[in-house]
């Protein structure tokens, strides 16, 4: 058992159940049905206008629901909003801070307002976040990734145990990327915290994610798991190759992969090495009676709702 699974025996800590959100007679959120598992990076993935600001603005209360529910940690935000929302932290759009007020002071400020945050807890989300040399600094002075730093930081002073962010790399330079990806994941693997986190871009979802949620005109099109920055590459389309019985130890020694069961060789390739893979079994003396495609990766069917447009 890994430490989701073990850790998701809590039970989810959201769970949308038949979600919609309709405005003018146009539905931005359509039925939309799914749990986010504690410990993990959950990414919610769509091009411009698919509907993942809208959902969260649902999820933080900040616009109410046509129909469905959500419950956050068991609690319902329709009917018990005040206890659903004391286990959220979130950045909706941006960070909401003080300019004129140093880093600091924008994080007592907030604690003020939150039981239980003591100053121990704000020097430890500092580090935690490395904005300690520049704490003190007006936050004014701060560039756009120290900036979004801080809303972490002030996102998760009080441990929520659902941390969500609206596109929170938007504008960051690619080492910031990958500090707050780390961060994040370090939360969410170490400290057991759910991350929620939106993003049109399919490569950062990928490796900053245990699982990805693929939304296109509010409609929830496939959640899949992906392997994050420390796994051996992307999710790759799994396809079945079928062949005479007997070839089927050749043509795994062949093709260097796969799972052969009688007739049938499953393995996963990249999708556009499905040509190649045919030709070098039938180069091989194997022929190939059919090719199925049993499960498209991530890649695949965010190419198919975006038109082919790579983030
Ligand atoms: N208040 C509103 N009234 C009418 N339509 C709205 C409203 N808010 C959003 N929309 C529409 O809902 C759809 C989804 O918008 P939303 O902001 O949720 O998309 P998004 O996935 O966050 O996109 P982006 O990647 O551009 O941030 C869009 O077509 C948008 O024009
Ligand atoms: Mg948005």
């Amino acid at each position: 058992m890994n430490q989701t699974d073990a850790k998701s025996s809590a039970g989810p800590v959201v769970r949308f159940r038949e979600v919609s959100k309709i405005i003018g007679g146009k539905t931005l959120v359509d039925n939309l049905t799914l749990d986010v598992q504690p410990g993990e990076v959950f990414g919610f993935l769509g091009p411009n206008g698919a509907g993942k600001t809208t959902t969260i603005r649902m999820l933080v209360g900040l616009i109410s629901m046509s129909t469905g529910d959500i419950q956050i940690c068991g609690k319902s935000i329709t009917t018990d909003f005040e206890n659903a929302i004391e286990s959220v932290g979130a950045i909706v759009e941006n960070p909401e801070l003080y300019s004129y007020m140093s880093g600091y002071g924008n994080l007592m400020q907030y604690a003020r307002m939150r039981s239980n945050v003591s100053k121990e807890r704000i020097d430890e989300v500092v580090a935690f976040v490395g904005l300690t040399e520049r704490i003190q600094d007006k936050v004014r002075t701060y560039s756009l990734g120290m900036r979004q730093r801080l809303g972490v930081a002030q996102a998760i002073l009080h441990r929520p145990k659902l941390l969500i962010l609206d596109e929170p790399t938007n504008g960051l330079d690619p080492q910031g990327i990958r500090e707050l990806r780390d961060y994040l994941r370090a939360l969410a693997h170490k400290e057991g915290t759910a991350v929620f986190v939106s993003s049109h871009l399919l490569t950062e979802m990928e490796l900053m994610c245990d699982r990805v949620a693929i939304i296109q005109n509010g409609k929830l099109i496939e959640v899949q798991k992906v392997q994050g920055d420390t796994g051996e590459g992307t999710e790759k389309t799994e396809v079945e190759v079928e062949f005479e019985v007997g070839d089927a130890a050749i043509a795994v020694q062949k093709l260097g992969a796969g799972e052969a069961k009688g007739g049938h060789l499953v393995i996963r390739i990249e999708h556009s090495d499905i040509a190649k893979i045919n030709a070098r079994l039938v180069e091989a003396g194997i022929p190939v009676s059919g090719i199925r495609v049993l499960k498209r990766s991530l890649e695949d069917q965010f190419l198919e709702v975006t038109g082919g447009v790579k983030s």
